[in-house]
């Protein structure tokens, strides 16, 4: 079960400030690797909004998560410059090695696909992030290499 002490923490942190719902919502995810569905009710409760209405942010902006993430994360990006250097095609590829579709995890746990808007490397695109690594120029053959490294 999560730790719903870190969900308290969050919002006696965050809920006296103006638009504090997406802070929140960021603090709860770099405490728990997620937003687990108990946290919702509370932190409607807390800045007055309906659980809908907490809900529906979540739901919209995929940096979100609503299940707790795999062991190892992938992030390939797929903002425009990444784009123009196969993005979507690096993105197909890893969800074909991995056997996982894009913001989803593996069935095992073991890793989490996901697209993201900027690494901050694109002037060497296309660009991953495993775990905490950037990694630049990434090739399909780049990134089996990489997953193969990382996934073990
Ligand atoms: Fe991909 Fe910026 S567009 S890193």
């Amino acid at each position: 079960a999560p730790d719903l002490s870190k969900v308290a923490e969050a919002i006696a942190a965050h809920r006296d400030q103006p638009g504090a719902l997406l802070p929140l919502l960021h603090a709860v995810q770099d405490a728990l690797g997620y937003v687990p569905s108990e946290a919702v009710p509370m932190i409607a409760r807390a800045l007055d909004l309906s659980r809908a209405e907490v809900h529906g942010v979540i739901s919209y902006y995929h940096f979100f998560r609503s299940e707790p993430p795999g062991r190892q994360v992938v992030q390939i990006c797929r903002a425009e410059a990444c784009q123009a250097c196969g993005a979507e095609e690096l993105l197909a590829h890893a969800e074909r090695v991995l056997g996982c579709a894009r913001h989803g995890t593996r069935a095992d746990g073991a890793v989490t696909l996901e697209p993201v808007y900027c690494l901050g490397l694109c002037a060497s695109s296309p660009a991953v992030q495993i775990g905490a690594k950037l990694h630049a120029r990434v090739t399909p053959e780049r990134l089996e290499q990489l997953l193969a490294e990382s996934l073990t």
